[in-house]
């Protein structure tokens, strides 16, 4: 038997397997089990991916235990201290952190792409006004390739790197439009003086009719949780983009469908969810009531913005994003924000509450989000929209690391099979 093998014995027959073992560089080594169907006529049944590993990646590494997070081996709270989005996504998209001429190129490239072609904008009229702006994201996100087709030969590197670039820029100019057309307001022009948050900024909130000035602490705030939100290992909705993209499909295509997996409860949309749930708990004096809700298997309630796959411990980023809002809310809202000391309080008492305890149950990054979006004027239906635009980045990262992966083929799961056994068709006149 070899040592960097496990041994499986099938108790049924005696028959055994031996199964070369692939070692990370962190966290837990996988088992290799690509030829185990074929070798033992078994496949693995593991719904969710609680123990399957669906690539190699060098981009982000978490430890639920410990609370950690990094980003190509950097820690996130030495990346959210020192370094800025754009320097961030040149990280993730190179893997090193740029040289002052690098930095200067990169950002330069992001800055002149973020313009969306006219044409495009005429695809926000055909909206209606009160559709929620992930809706229009996932369908002008997906329309890009009929624009930038250029750009989508996924065998060739540099199409691959200016369909990245391009996504990256204009995805705060997508999310912008979406919400002036939801406020019926005109679309603003991107101002390449501007910061990548600022310029978001700028095209949400200012109008023609007036002077509009980026306030610096709200530009700081959507920069640090543009940081904390560009990756997170094989989540739902970069594994999504991943599948899209194993097909060969372009890359906005797959930019599209990750959008689409964000926008569920369960994952990005539940910082918006965070803020409804707060609105209806209303009061410090409801939380014991809605904390029995939260751990009573009958009610579908469940305490939003708590609890995560891998995190076992506090989420690195949602403390990152607790300290943020202290200054946030005091520097551009109510330091005595009743909503934040409604979170707080919810917290403090689920954090000493047993089932929590148990469950290893911890506030994650949307447990406090929606409230620094709520100080910058920010609406709730935009919240995951937010995530969306610093997601890209991971998402475009982890997209070509995939094409550039020589063990990557189309991703095809198998399955359980636990229909009906082969059957004859029975005529109508005789059911
Ligand atoms: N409230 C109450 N109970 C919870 C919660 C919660 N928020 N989260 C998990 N639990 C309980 C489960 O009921 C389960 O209990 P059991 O063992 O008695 O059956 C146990 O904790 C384990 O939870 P699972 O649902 O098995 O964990 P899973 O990894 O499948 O789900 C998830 C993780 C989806 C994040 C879940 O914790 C949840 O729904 N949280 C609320 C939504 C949320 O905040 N999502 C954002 C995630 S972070 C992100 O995507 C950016």
């Amino acid at each position: 038997m070899g040592k960097d093998t496990v041994t499986v014995t099938d108790n049924r027959t005696g028959r055994q397997v031996e199964l070369p073992i692939n070692s990370a560089t962190m966290g837990p080594d996988a088992v290799d089990i690509g030829r185990f169907l074929r070798d033992m006529g078994y496949c693995m049944y593991d719904p969710g991916f609680l123990s399957t590993a669906s690539c190699r990646s060098s981009l982000t590494y978490l430890d639920g235990e410990k609370g950690m997070l990094l980003y190509r081996g950097y820690p996130i709270e030495q990346l959210a201290e020192h370094s800025n989005f754009i320097e961030v996504a040149y990280l993730m998209l190179y893997g090193d952190l740029p040289s002052p001429e690098q930095l200067a190129e990169f950002s330069n490239i992001i800055t002149h792409h973020s313009m969306i072609n006219e044409s495009l904008k005429s695809f926000f009229h055909g909206f209606y006004h009160d559709a929620h702006p992930m809706a229009i994201m996932v369908g002008v996100v997906g329309s890009l390739s009929a624009f930038y087709h250029d750009s989508t030969d996924i065998a060739n590197p540099r199409h691959r790197e200016i369909a990245a670039h391009r996504m990256i820029a204009k995805m705060p100019s997508i999310a912008a439009a979406s919400y002036k057309h939801s406020v019926g307001e005109p679309q603003v022009y991107p101002d390449n003086s501007l910061s990548y948050a600022g310029n978001l900024l700028n095209m949400m909130f200012s109008v023609p009719c007036e002077k509009y000035k980026v306030d610096p602490v709200a530009e700081k705030a959507l920069d640090l949780i543009f940081i904390l939100h560009i990756d997170h290992e094989q989540n739902a909705s970069t594994s999504t983009v991943r599948l899209a993209g194993s097909s060969g499909a372009n890359p906005f295509a797959c930019i599209a469908s990750g959008i689409a997996a964000l926008w569920g409860p369960a994952h990005g949309g539940a910082n918006e969810a965070v803020l409804s749930m707060l609105d209806e708990i209303g009061d410090i004096r409801n939380i014991p009531l809605y904390l029995a809700r939260a751990k009573d298997k009958k009610d579908a309630f469940r305490l939003m913005g708590f609890g995560h796959r891998v995190y076992k411990n506090y989420d690195p980023r949602a403390r990152l994003i607790r300290n943020m809002c202290h200054e946030v809310l005091a520097e551009l809202g109510d330091a005595r924000d009743p909503m934040f000391e409604l979170a707080l309080h919810l917290e403090e008492i689920a954090l000493q509450d047993d089932y929590f305890i148990e469950r290893k149950l911890y506030p994650n990054v949307d447990f406090y989000s929606g409230l620094i979006y709520r100080a910058l004027g920010i609406p709730a239906n935009m919240f995951t929209v937010m995530f969306a635009i610093a997601r890209t980045v991971g998402w475009v990262a982890q997209w070509m690391e995939m094409i550039s992966d020589e063990e990557q083929r189309i991703g095809r799961p198998r399955q359980l099979y636990v229909g009906p056994t082969q059957r004859d068709y029975v005529s109508m006149a005789q059911r």
